[in-house]
């Protein structure tokens, strides 16, 4: 598809990051994020096909929308995922595929993945000890997503290979050190991440956020830390271990928000067009798409929305309003 115009939104930031969600289904019930039951699924005919999903990307990439995360729910259960991969990979404005994953079936799926051209990989994981793992995610799999790790390992085409920790007040202490220990002994980039007000629960307050310089000061009495330059538009910032073993990432949106340089956009399973985690609006791509809608119609809605991208998340202020979707049914 030949170039368009670079896709920037009313504040000056040109976009180049979209994380599309392929499903909302979840195989665990994460306690920041879904509810211990319940939660009704999206019916197979609302979500985007694969056909769909490739025509958006392509449209997109050609905007300057370069870098690509495929995003749940989780998105090993929608089937033969590799399918979708295997076309976005050979998407030529396409510069970065990745995949944000809880773990349990990348063991089973990660050679096709790969052979479709995977190359990156981003494993959700809050606990290190199996008991805790239970508590957090309601499912004991802590064995399958170690396994899924160690098969990923086995990949060298696969890299990095990230670790994304939501870190919890009164949860995820004891398992700051075991997390530095983890990212010194393996080839993973180990992130904690403040847990946002995206809880299907609703129950998210700021008194359950570990601040992310509590878990460095943690780590740094144990394991000291040298701080790295943060690169433009990168979400965390990250510290190497003085002694040289590896280094370990901060994702900090509540206590140090980054909306000043975001450069993403979301597309949720059920193709809308969300600009921001917190948007209390979205846009229909999918509607437009099945009217009939041409790739100038579809160019315009997406540039007439993200033109109106939020200016920052407004955790911190009074009266903020958690959106109604919460983070399964957003695509992380
Ligand atoms: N706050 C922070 N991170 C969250 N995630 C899911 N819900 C929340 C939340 N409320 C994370 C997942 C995964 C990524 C997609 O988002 O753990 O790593
Ligand atoms: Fe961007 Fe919204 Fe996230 Fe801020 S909260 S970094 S504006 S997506």
């Amino acid at each position: 598809m030949s170039p368009l115009e670079p896709l920037i939104d009313g504040h000056g930031r040109p976009i180049g990051d979209v994380r599309v969600s392929v499903t909302d289904r979840c195989n665990f019930r994460c306690q920041y994020c879904m509810p211990a039951e319940g939660l009704a699924w999206l019916e197979r005919p609302q979500l985007l096909t694969y056909e769909e999903l490739e025509r958006l990307v392509r449209l997109l990439a050609a905007m300057g929308v370069h870098d690509v995360r495929l995003t749940g729910g989780e998105p090993l259960v929608r089937r033969e995922l590799w399918r979708l991969v295997e076309r976005l990979a050979a998407l030529e404005d396409v510069h970065d595929l990745s995949l944000t994953t809880n773990g349990y079936l990348l063991a089973k799926q990660v050679d096709e993945l790969v052979a479709a051209g995977l190359r990156r990989v981003n494993v959700s994981l809050d606990a290190l000890a199996p008991d805790r793992f239970f508590q957090l995610t309601r499912r004991d799999s802590l064995a399958q997503v170690l396994a899924g790790l160690a098969a990923a390992q086995r990949h060298p085409e696969l890299r990095p290979i990230k670790v994304n920790v939501v870190a919890l007040k009164g949860f995820t202490e004891p398992e700051v050190v075991r997390f530095a220990e983890f990212a010194r002994e393996r080839p993973f980039e180990v992130r904690f991440i403040e847990f946002m007000p995206l809880d299907a629960d609703q129950a998210w307050d700021m008194d359950q956020v570990l601040p992310n310089d509590e878990i460095r000061a943690m780590i740094d009495a144990v394991y000291p830390l040298v701080a790295d330059d943060r690169p433009a538009h990168a979400t965390a910032t990250t510290w190497r271990f003085a002694d040289g073993r590896g280094r370990i990432g901060f994702v900090s949106p509540v206590s140090v928000p980054f909306c000043d340089d975001c450069n993403r956009i979301r597309i949720t399973a059920d193709g809308m067009l969300r600009t921001c985690l917190f948007s209390l609006h979205e846009t229909d791509l999918r509607g437009l798409m099945r009217d009939g809608g041409d790739d100038g119609e579809l160019e315009a809605a997406i540039r007439e929305a993200v033109w109106s991208k939020e200016l920052k998340h407004r955790i911190n202020d009074p009266g903020f309003r958690q959106p109604a979707r919460s983070m399964s049914r957003i695509g992380g």
